[in-house]
């Protein structure tokens, strides 16, 4: 059972153009391997720590294994791995992950977004289409973000989104060769009303199209 896999969510209009999610391709490669070999400095500062160098890890070919492990999770119903795209093309990537059902319900999301679309609201408007889907269609109840208290981009993000400050996770992920305090956010589905994507468009920080 995977329920709310695969899903398309969107379209949502913000500042840096047309936000779509839809389900990680073989064929990004190219795409994830640009953005990400350009924005090593943008990205590796908040990422869990891993074997090899960056360039390795993102070359076009690294997506393969990538890609192929994120749809296994997917086709067990363990994760809803996203590719975020703005305007039709490949923009960045939202997953939520470590998806546990029964009288748990819950799971973790993650993102990032092109450093040439930030500010733009991508994230924002990524979090929010995510968010109400997984209290809709994937049945969850609960979504928690662990963040680096120094990553004021994506606290702000959580922010814009309604999730709300849980507490301080000390020494929890190992990022960029140590242990990281990371905040922890979270929501649960009856803290969004008539869903994130209403508040956003309501509070004027998105369009639909
Ligand atoms: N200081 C203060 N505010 C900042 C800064 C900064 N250095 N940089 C951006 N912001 C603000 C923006 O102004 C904006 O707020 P505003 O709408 O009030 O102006 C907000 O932070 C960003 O909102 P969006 O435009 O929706 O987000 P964006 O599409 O730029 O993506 C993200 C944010 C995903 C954090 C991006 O910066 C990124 O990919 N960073 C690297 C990877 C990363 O940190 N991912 C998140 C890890 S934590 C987790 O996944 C739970």
């Amino acid at each position: 059972r995977r329920p709310g896999w695969p899903a398309v969510l969107g379209p949502l209009v913000v500042p840096a153009g047309v936000v779509l999610l839809r389900p990680v391709r073989l064929r990004d490669a190219q795409h994830w391997s640009r953005i990400r070999l350009r924005d090593r400095e943008y990205l590796e500062r908040w990422e869990p720590t891993q074997a090899g160098d960056w360039a390795e890890r993102n070359a076009a070919w690294a997506w393969l294994s990538q890609w192929s492990t994120l749809r296994r999770l997917a086709k067990h119903g363990q994760c809803l791995p996203f590719a975020i795209t703005v305007d039709g093309g490949f923009a960045g990537q939202l997953t939520i992950g470590n998806i546990v059902r029964a009288a748990l319900r819950s799971a973790w999301i993650g993102y990032w977004v092109s450093s040439t679309l930030a500010g733009g609201g991508v994230a924002t408007a990524a979090v929010a289409l995510a968010t109400d889907h997984a209290f809709g269609q994937a049945g969850l109840h609960r979504l928690e973000a662990t963040v680096r208290p120094e990553n004021t981009a994506s606290l702000r993000v959580l922010d814009k989104v309604g999730y709300r400050k849980e507490g301080l996770f000390l020494r929890y992920l190992d990022v960029q060769g140590a242990w990281r305090d990371h905040l922890c956010y979270a929501i649960t589905a009856e803290e969004v009303g008539d869903g994130l994507v209403t508040r956003l468009v309501d509070s004027g920080r998105a369009t639909l199209p």
